[in-house]
């Protein structure tokens, strides 16, 4: 048997800008993760393959599910660039504990989770990068076009600077950072929000590209407060992210009100985290002031926190 996992993921700073080839940073939140089961199943015919992920009320033989379904399809994509398409049988389960459609990255981590464990399994371990490029194929079928960060953070599972068609360069954490996420309930369509930008962008391309030049030099400024363990700063420069992604139309009320509690709360900064209209924010937050950030959070409409440290 073979378990292996992989963790949801928060953007620090950069979402969509990334999109269009200015750097982000994301880290991943180990409080969530999905994990994937791989077992021999000797009883089995020969050539069956069952796949299996309650969550989603998804079971069945691989071969009579659709293989453009995300998880067949990462099956098919690691089997194929292993070089073993027809394994002996065996059983796969999934779980996860990441919230479906809330921008924390549980697309990606399933997809990262499988290409793991089977694997691993089947004596051919993969390396982050290859996993990462297998679970970006899928991301491709299903978030329209993709930066690539999601994949990558959770493959890697560490922080990330990311830009897009280049390796990640992890980084240094200067100082652990304490993050509050508050998830609004609102379920994100990635694509949705991706292609919202998009299409507003084509109609103002001036406006949107100094959008994304402002956002990208936060990213970069915001990599120097890392480093050099200046949190608060760094608070700073996520609220003007937040400003930001308000102009470039992917935030919310509920989003824009759990920023708000978190500042008032005494947060250093706070902004919305991944494809936003809905989905998660997240705080940073002086390291005494985290639970009472949580608690603001719920008492603003959040239907879940998680509390997270970045660094040691
Ligand atoms: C989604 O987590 C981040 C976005 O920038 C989309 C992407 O980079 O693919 C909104």
């Amino acid at each position: 048997m073979t378990l292996a996992s992989a963790p949801g993921k928060a953007i620090l700073l950069g979402e969509h800008a990334v999109v269009y080839g200015r750097p982000a940073i994301a880290v991943p939140v180990w409080e969530v993760a999905a994990q994937a089961e791989v077992l021999d199943d000797p009883g089995a015919p020969p050539g069956s393959f069952w796949l299996e992920a309650p969550a989603i009320e998804l079971a069945g033989d691989l071969a009579a599910l659709d293989p453009a379904h995300p998880l067949p399809r990462i099956v098919l994509d690691t089997l194929h660039a292993i070089g073993m398409e027809k394994p002996a049988p065996l059983r796969l389960c999934v779980t996860s504990t990441i919230p479906i459609a809330s921008g924390l990255g549980s697309g990606a981590a399933v997809s990262v989770a499988i290409a793991r464990a089977l694997s691993q399994h089947l004596g051919v371990p993969l390396d982050p990068a290859q996993i990462s490029a297998l679970a970006f194929a899928v991301e491709r079928i299903h978030h329209g076009t993709p930066s690539g960060i999601d994949n990558t953070v959770v493959a890697y599972g560490q922080p990330v600077y990311f830009c897009r068609d280049k390796p990640p360069a992890p980084f240094r954490v200067g100082a652990p950072l304490c993050l509050v996420l508050g998830d609004t309930g609102v379920p994100v369509s990635t694509s949705v929000a991706v292609g919202g930008v998009r299409e507003r962008r084509r109609l103002h391309p001036v406006t949107y590209e100094a959008r994304f030049d402002a956002i990208g030099a936060l990213v970069e400024e915001g990599r120097e407060r890392i480093e050099a363990g200046l949190p608060a700063e760094l608070g700073n420069l996520m609220s003007r992210n937040h400003a930001l992604l308000q102009e470039i139309g992917v935030s919310s009320a509920a989003l824009d009100s759990l920023v708000q509690a978190a500042l008032e709360t005494g947060a250093w900064g706070a902004k919305l985290s991944g494809a936003g209209l809905g989905g998660t924010m997240l705080a940073l937050a002086p390291p005494e002031r985290q639970e009472a950030i949580g608690q603001a959070l719920l008492r603003a409409g959040a239907v879940q926190i998680l509390a997270t440290q970045v660094g040691s």
